[in-house]
């Protein structure tokens, strides 16, 4: 017989200088474990510019990075590690898209509608590939989950 659990998922939440000044963190904490997901790892981070710029390193030379990078050093940021299935897809419809003026008319019930200004301040962060979540999360906790299974890839 088999009787398979349906497989979790992990990926990187981060609530921005903004949102955590702004304080909202309570809220998103909320809707995280509304919507199914397993806080399972978290810390508040002060990123220097060095670490914002390499977080944020496949948006090095647009137009925006100074500025971004400028966003992301104004203060602690809180970083979270949540699980549940299709965590990653999941999150990313929660938070809705890039540009909070836009989540405010077509996604009103977006985190990024509730504490987002515009495309730059939106207030939190979501992995949008299971490559960038497996970076993300070493990124700020180190290598690997320890029940993960290794792949080897071409
Ligand atoms: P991106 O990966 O395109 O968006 P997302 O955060 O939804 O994955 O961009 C990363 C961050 O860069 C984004 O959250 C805020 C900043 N950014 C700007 O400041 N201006 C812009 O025009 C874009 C596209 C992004
Ligand atoms: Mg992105």
């Amino acid at each position: 017989w088999s009787c398979r659990a349906v497989e979790s998922e992990r990926t990187l939440a981060m609530i921005k200088p903004d949102g955590l000044s702004g304080n909202y963190t309570e809220r998103i904490k909320e809707v995280i474990t509304e919507s199914g997901f397993d806080i399972v790892k978290e810390a508040v981070v002060r990123l220097d510019a060095e670490r914002a710029s390499l977080f944020y390193v496949e948006h090095s030379g647009r137009s925006f990075f100074d500025s971004l990078v400028k966003y992301m050093t104004s203060g602690p940021v809180l970083v979270m590690v949540l699980e549940r299935p299709d965590a990653i897809l999941h999150w990313r419809a929660l938070i809705g898209p890039t540009d909070a003026r836009k989540a405010k008319t077509s996604h009103p019930n977006s985190i990024r509608a509730m504490c987002g200004l515009d495309s730059e301040k939106n207030c939190v962060h979501g992995s949008d590939s299971p490559q960038s979540a497996a970076r993300e999360i070493s990124f700020f906790f180190g290598d690997a989950r320890s029940d993960a299974v290794e792949h080897d890839e071409l």
